[in-house]
């Protein structure tokens, strides 16, 4: 393929892939951003494999097989709720092939040494760092935030060994130099990830989303590939811009997002006597004559929603409530659940009227009016802690202040804390009625009591 032709190809794919990052931008449109994004990437790749760089096809054919089958199997097998240990995956295998590519490169004697160092750099911290995301997600390791002695001191000083040994190789080009490079990168991405607690994991994904595609432009200019440039960009600004988004919605810093200043020593609510630890229960059907009788009862879902898939019996029962002249209104955290827009996701596939969703800013001065809050399977997102024990890791996270409705009922299964792992205080408090047990089952069962 001629060269004005292939960058003729890379431009349509570009487009492709702007338009479909548009898309992705809302739930009614996203499905179409997705087809354009596999679109842009099919050309793309044909595009590149007809080109007269490509020497060793068959070896490539075989490598997107594989990791084509391995891509469809997980697309196919991981439940929604794993998705962000999913994303955590792959932008980790992003900043690996980085690391692979830039090794290459500088063995094969290319003069690119600074492109490809800095690929090298940031893809080897966005592989460690997703490597620690994706075992926090899982659960293979606590995800309470894990802090050690002088940890600011010691990410410090393996900052300015990065420096220091980048220039180094770029003016000298010693290799050991560079290998030496690749493991305290790698080290770093472990150590500033692993002080991060649960509540702040949205960031860190985003985070480590640029930071992928940022590695991408590195390589994109050590191969001299447009395309990969290009791309590399579009990921790179647009989880720059996610991140943004996320620390504003959590009311942390970007600086400290990006240099793994976001772990805190935890206190977690140790200011609760035992005697504090009273949480009243209560049963379905009294929720439901509570609710019926109630002028305005606000939703606050939440990840346990998303795990009993209670979407479809909540919609029901705002239904019956409606029709019994209750005012219901749906209060959307920004990081409820474990992804962004998880929760706006499961309310429309459940028909759950856009207008009737609201952002947090949007809603919190109206729980003050609410008869009732639901919060069906969320906890972190409506902790008051975040407002008051300045030590604790979710300090300083805006939350819903369902606190302030006259009655607040949790339907959850137990008293256990959230993802952060903190204690929340709100369920002994005064006007809270714990409704303990599955989160759809629980529903079903306000649902039958109020047709009844
Ligand atoms: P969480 O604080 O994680 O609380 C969810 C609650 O759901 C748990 O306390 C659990 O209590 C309950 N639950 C689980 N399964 C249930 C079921 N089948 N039926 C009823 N309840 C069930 O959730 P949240 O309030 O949505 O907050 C989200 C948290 O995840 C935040 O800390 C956030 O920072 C973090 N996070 C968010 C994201 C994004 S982008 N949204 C990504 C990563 C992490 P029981 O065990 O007692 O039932």
């Amino acid at each position: 393929m001629p060269v004005s032709l292939l960058s003729f190809c890379y431009l349509i794919a570009c487009i492709f892939f702007i338009i479909a990052i548009r898309g992705l931008a809302s739930p009614q449109t996203a499905r179409q951003g997705n087809i354009l994004g596999i679109l842009g990437m099919g050309i793309a790749i044909i595009a590149t494999l007809s080109s007269s760089a490509v020497q060793e096809i068959y070896w490539i054919i075989g490598a997107i097989v594989l990791g084509g089958v391995i891509g469809i199997f997980s697309a196919l097998k991981v439940k929604m709720t794993s998705l962000p240990q999913m994303i955590a995956a792959f932008n980790g295998l992003g900043g690996l092939s980085a690391v692979f590519i830039a090794i290459a490169e500088i063995i094969s004697g290319s003069n690119t040494r600074l492109e490809s160092t800095l690929g090298l750099l940031i893809g080897a911290i966005a592989f460690s760092g997703s490597a620690i995301a994706f075992a926090k997600l899982q659960g293979i390791i606590k995800a309470k935030n894990i802090t050690y002695p002088a940890q600011h001191l010691i990410n410090a000083l393996l900052g300015i060994s990065i420096i220091t040994l980048t220039i180094q190789f770029v003016l000298f080009g010693n290799i050991y130099v560079f290998y030496w490079l690749t493991l305290i990168s790698i080290l770093l991405g472990f150590l500033l990830v692993l002080p991060i607690g649960g509540a702040d994991m949205p960031v860190v994904i985003s985070v480590l989303n640029a930071y992928s595609g940022w590695a991408a432009v590195g390589i994109g200019f050590s191969l001299n590939n447009t395309l990969l440039i290009i791309v590399g960009a579009i990921v790179g600004a647009s989880g720059a811009i996610l991140s943004y988004i996320m620390t504003k919605a959590m009311n942390r810093s970007l600086i400290n997002a990006m240099f793994g200043g976001l772990g805190k020593n935890n206190s977690t609510n140790q200011n609760l006597s035992s005697s504090d630890r009273t949480a009243k229960s209560s049963s379905p059907s009294d929720a439901a004559f509570i609710m019926e009788n109630a002028n305005k009862v606000i939703i606050v879902p939440g990840y346990g929603m998303a795990v009993a898939q209670a979407q479809h019996a909540l919609k029901a029962m705002a239904d019956d409530l409606i029709k019994k002249g209750v005012v219901v209104k749906y209060a959307i955290h920004p990081v409820a659940g474990r992804m962004p827009g998880h929760m706006n996701v499961l309310l429309a596939e459940a028909n759950v009227p856009y207008e009737d969703v609201f952002e947090l800013d949007e809603i919190n001065h109206e729980f003050a009016t609410a008869d009732v809050a639901y919060v069906i399977g969320a906890n972190d997102v409506t902790n008051p802690l975040a407002k008051q024990d300045t030590n604790s890791p979710i300090y300083g996270m805006p939350i819903l202040e369902v606190e302030k409705a006259k009655t607040v009922f949790f339907v959850k299964r137990s008293l256990n804390s959230g993802y952060s792992g903190v204690d929340n205080p709100l369920f002994y408090a005064d006007n809270t009625l714990m409704l303990f047990g599955d989160a759809k089952k629980v529903t079903e069962e306000i649902v039958a009591s109020l047709e009844n």
